[in-house]
């Protein structure tokens, strides 16, 4: 199979395409490789992914918010399937740089459809967030939930996302999938996330900023376990059988959760990286966040009865995974 990755120097594009390389199929890797944040990691994936794929990986720098330069820059190239994870990701840097989320999130997203649609792809994937579950109190969150009411712009650019989508499955029968990732963390993550931060704080015997007093659950997935329900999504598209699928759409269009389907409390997190570090961590309790929810919960029944999706790794055995990666990453 021939898949075209967006983000494919992001944390999980990059995560994807080392599988995929490794079962055999071409990869199209698609990425600005933009300074969100380290572009050396983004490098560092980018190297590991040629040495691993060969002639079976290409590699694409370009904006896909750009519409022509981007039909341009996949003249000529050949593929099956689309899985998009490319995006502007991050919860509080959507509340000082809005328009990175108008630009990659919006107009990205709508021009990835039309590249989908144009190109004729058999399947196209792409990445929704928990995010549009809001302030949510119903637990878990399920994709039969309603969520008209995000507290994020990032989390309304994805709620849009999965709006867009619906109409490109009604109008052109594009097959689609949404996937909705909670809190992903694992070798070769993101800086900007918590569980990096606070590995890095506290090796270095800094504070790190615990948000809310310490009072937030977060479903943390491990990558291994989302990478196998965007593989599962890849190999299986939505059917155009005029059933209901989930998420309610009786278009080829469906909605997944992918999370561990358990609710952690941060602080649980914290104990288990002090551990894995050996030093303990200095907190700074600080309020809650704009834009910020106290907890997240995924019901992954949906992917569990399509696709028998069973995330395998919990806190207690991704979080020494990803430190054992951290250090040697960081030669440490
Ligand atoms: N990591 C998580 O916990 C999480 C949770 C929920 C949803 N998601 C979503 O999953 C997807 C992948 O996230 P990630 O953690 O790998 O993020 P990431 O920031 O590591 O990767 C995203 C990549 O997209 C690229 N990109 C951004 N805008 C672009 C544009 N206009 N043109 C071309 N490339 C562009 C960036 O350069 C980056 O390499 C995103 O859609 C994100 O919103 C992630």
């Amino acid at each position: 199979m021939k898949v075209l990755v967006t983000g494919a120097a992001g944390f999980i594009g990059y995560s994807l395409a080392v599988k995929l390389l490794a079962r055999g199929d071409s990869v199209i890797g698609l990425d600005m490789v933009n300074d969100y944040y380290d572009v050396t990691l983004k490098e560092a994936r980018l190297a590991r992914l040629r040495e691993l794929g060969g002639n079976r990986f290409t590699f694409v720098r370009q904006d896909f918010s750009q519409y022509e330069p981007l039909v341009e820059s996949l003249a000529g190239l050949e593929f099956d399937r689309i899985v998009h994870l490319g995006a502007q990701a991050g919860v509080r840097y959507s509340i000082t740089n809005p328009h990175a989320y108008l630009h990659s999130n919006l107009a990205g997203h709508l021009n990835m459809l039309e590249i989908g649609r144009h190109r004729g792809v058999e399947n196209m994937v792409y990445a929704s967030s928990s995010s549009v579950y809001g302030g949510n109190t119903k637990l878990p969150f399920a994709v039969e939930d309603r969520v008209d009411q995000p507290i994020s712009l990032y989390a309304a650019t994805k709620k849009a996302d999965e709006l867009m989508s619906e109409t490109y499955a009604h109008l052109y029968r594009l097959p689609l999938t949404g996937l909705r990732f909670f809190t992903v963390y694992g070798p070769w993550g993101r800086p900007d996330m918590m569980m990096w931060i606070f590995a890095k704080n506290i090796a270095a015997g800094q504070p790190i900023p615990v948000f809310n007093n310490g009072d937030m659950y977060r479903d943390f997935t491990y990558i291994d376990d989302i990478i196998a329900g965007v593989m599962a999504s890849l190999d299986n598209p939505a059917p155009d059988d005029g059933l209901e699928k989930a998420g309610g759409s009786t278009k080829p269009h469906r909605l997944y959760n992918i999370g561990n389907h358990s609710s952690e409390h941060l602080m649980r997190v914290v104990e288990i990286l002090e551990e894995q570090i050996g030093k303990k961590a200095i907190i700074d309790f600080q309020p809650m966040q704009p834009g910020d929810v106290r907890q997240s919960f995924a019901d992954i029944d949906a992917i569990a009865r399509d696709h028998g999706y069973a995330p395998t790794t919990s806190i207690d055995v991704g979080v020494p995974k990803f430190i054992e990666w951290y250090k040697e990453y960081h030669g440490v």
